[in-house]
């Protein structure tokens, strides 16, 4: 079996699973953060388990750039967005979280793993390698421009809304408390549209089904955990905003 033609199949798959999983964390929430339960076996610190399950995204991808063969400018542009995002994700974040060292679930930590080593190939492999390679005038093409665009205002947007959600927090407290400063006016779980944005940004600056299929599978990932966020708010705080969603501003 070819290289090209394994990519396509696993490209198939990834779509078919993220139809799958959607459905799924409607009705079950991955057991971490606030829906943290017994029952998922051994566990490990979370701060060691997010960086470990992280890291794995942008050394894959650090990695399957220096090996490719598409080393131009774009390819060089869509490395560093990826590493924007991910060595903040991977190695800063986890260490900026407040309460955020509580054991996580090994199993959650090896399920992050499988999907970044899968999700870093798809990409990675395409963008440097498989894919066609782009020549310097994708750089001004609409597509590249619109997608960065999408992708920098969604970053902003994670970024901003996780820091509203660590100053809730002083250092040492763990309880949780109602959001109420920029995105979260709107929405019960902006930093998740901001990383929803991000991906379907990426996706456009490269016109790539690898790029779609990170972003659909992170919103199969993140709308049914909103949706969860969301409820457990509203059961939680009798005084929760009614006007707030879940994750679409004035919408859904
Ligand atoms: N691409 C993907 O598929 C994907 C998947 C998962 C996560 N992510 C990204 O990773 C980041 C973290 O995800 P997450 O699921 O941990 O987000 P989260 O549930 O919103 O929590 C983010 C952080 O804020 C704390 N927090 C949340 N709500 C709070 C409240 N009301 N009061 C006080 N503290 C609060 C949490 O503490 P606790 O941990 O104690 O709840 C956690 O440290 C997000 O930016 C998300 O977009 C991406």
């Amino acid at each position: 079996m070819s290289e090209a033609f394994f990519h396509s199949l696993l490209l198939v798959a990834w779509f078919a699973l993220a139809a799958i999983i959607a459905p799924f964390l409607l009705f079950v929430s991955a057991p971490y953060g606030r829906h943290a339960r017994a029952g998922w076996g051994p566990r490990m610190n979370g701060t060691a388990g997010w960086v470990l399950m992280e890291a794995v995204s942008p050394l894959s991808m650090a990695f399957l750039f220096a090996v490719g063969t598409h080393e131009n400018a774009v390819a060089v542009a869509f490395l560093a967005m990826w590493l924007l995002h991910y060595v903040h994700r991977s190695f800063i974040f986890p260490f900026r979280r407040r309460g955020g060292a509580a054991d996580m679930p090994i199993a959650i930590v090896l399920m992050g793993v499988a999907f970044n080593v899968g999700n870093g190939y798809l990409n990675g492999r395409w963008l440097f390698t498989l894919g066609p390679a782009y020549d310097l005038a994708w750089l001004c093409d609409p597509r590249f421009i619109v997608g960065l665009a999408l992708f920098l205002a969604g970053f902003a947007v994670n970024l901003h809304s996780d820091h509203v959600l660590f100053s809730l927090r002083a250092p040492g407290e763990t309880g949780y408390k109602i959001p109420q400063k920029g995105f979260h006016r709107l929405v019960s779980s902006p930093n998740y549209l901001g990383e929803i944005m991000e991906w379907f940004g990426f996706a456009l600056a490269t016109w790539s089904l690898s790029g779609l299929s990170f972003a659909v599978w992170t919103a199969a990932n993140l709308a049914p955990r909103a949706f969860t966020h969301h409820k457990w708010y509203k059961a939680t705080f009798k005084d929760y905003p009614r006007s707030r969603k879940a994750l679409v501003p004035f919408v859904w």
